[in-house]
């Protein structure tokens, strides 16, 4: 008989952390991180257009709170280096930083999903975990990507397949710099958003309808009533399901099941991330009323909001079978069985199985 040892591993932390909330606060940034007394070094990773607009004022921010060790390493900005070269070059450049192994430090991520994502997942591995504070600069870092702690890169052609939770220990974000966001990611930002009113909330879904015309010209006051509402179903739904377990946070990838795929079937060239899930949300709410849960008009709804924030709705030129091909690889899969999370009517999803792939392929068309 063999013997048995149990490791008893009943673990409760408290992983909590702040969303500080702002116009014009990057200034502050120093003074914020200071009061965690989580570290005393700091290696920002950074892009370079977000480099070029933000880096000497967040350098400058860190110094006025009292931080004199500062590293940093730009990578080039996009899609495509969301890899494990991209990964292994952040490492290699912390190691440098981190010569002699004896600081504590924090890293800080400035930019979008793409830095976030990646330099998230360079502090969940770096010696076994390191602190590290999220400074979102794109719409989609504010209202989504910046906050709930899944890191990631993507794999071969599986979208964010190698990857970790790991909770940052503040979310800082300053709504001031959307003012240099180009137009196309706006609007990728705010196909993230109009996600939350599909899935969750319903009133905010009708406030994009009536607003969507001012919130494409950076409005101001549209823009800063719709983030904290979205911030915080984000925040709500994940700490409710940090570890994406529960069939709660699920809900959250409404649109990226196929979104995922047709990002990585046009090899993160063709679309942006929030483009791609902006025509899954479309062909997912198809797919819903084919199956007879979402009534048409709902669907229409869903896909003329979508067009008014001037996002691409159809998958007109890519060969179907390279998005299924993709598809296959989705995370939510189990045992090859597919999983999608439909609207059944606009403010409410539930997850479906078992699809059949004809039909997902008569939603293409
Ligand atoms: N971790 C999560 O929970 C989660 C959720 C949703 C999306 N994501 C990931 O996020 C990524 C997409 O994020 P994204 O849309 O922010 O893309 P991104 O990081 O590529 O940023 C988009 C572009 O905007 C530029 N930019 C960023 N801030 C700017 C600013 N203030 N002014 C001018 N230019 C600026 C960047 O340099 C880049 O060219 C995807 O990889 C996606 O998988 C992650």
């Amino acid at each position: 008989m063999p013997k048995i040892i149990k490791i008893a591993l009943k673990i409760k932390t408290d992983k909590s952390y702040n969303i500080v909330l702002g116009n014009n606060i990057l200034t502050d940034l120093g003074r914020e991180i200071k009061k965690l007394k989580c570290g005393n070094s700091i290696f920002i990773i950074t892009d370079k257009n977000v480099a070029k607009l933000y880096l000497k004022k967040t350098l400058s921010a860190l110094k006025n709170g009292g931080f004199s060790d500062i590293g940093k390493v730009i990578i080039p900005a996009g899609e495509e280096q969301k890899n494990y070269k991209t990964f292994l070059k952040l490492l290699n450049a912390l190691y440098d930083f981190d010569k002699n192994q004896q600081k504590k430090v924090i890293l800080l991520t400035l930019g979008g999903g793409v830095t976030g994502d990646l330099g998230g997942f360079v502090a969940s591995t770096y010696r076994r975990g390191v602190n590290y504070i999220q400074v979102p600069t794109t719409l989609l870092g504010l209202v989504d990507c910046g906050l709930g702690g899944k890191t990631a890169f993507n794999f071969r052609e599986a979208k964010n397949l190698i990857g970790a939770f790991w909770q940052p220990k503040m979310v800082y974000m300053d709504t001031a710099v959307l003012k240099t966001l180009p137009l196309r990611e706006l609007k990728c930002g705010l196909a993230e958003a109009i996600k939350y009113g599909i899935i969750k909330d319903k009133p905010l879904f009708t406030f994009f309808e009536k607003n969507m015309g001012q919130l494409l010209k950076y409005d101001k006051t549209a823009l800063d009533k719709m983030i904290p509402v979205c911030a915080g179903i984000k925040a709500r739904i994940t700490s409710a399901d940090e570890r994406d377990d529960k069939d709660i946070r699920i809900i959250l990838n409404y649109g990226h099941t196929l979104g995922h795929a047709i990002e990585a079937a046009t090899n993160y060239k063709k679309f942006h991330h929030g483009e791609a899930v902006a025509i899954g949300m479309v062909l997912a709410a198809k797919l819903a009323v084919k199956l007879g849960c979402l009534c048409g008009c709902e669907a229409f709804r869903i896909e003329a909001l979508l067009k008014k924030a001037g996002l691409p709705t159809s998958v007109q030129g890519i060969a179907p079978g390279k998005i299924l091909a993709s598809m296959k690889r989705d995370k939510k899969f189990v045992s090859g069985v597919n999983r999608f999370v439909l609207p059944v009517e606009i403010g409410r999803v539930k997850v479906f199985e078992n699809i059949p792939e004809k039909l997902i392929l008569s939603t293409f068309v």
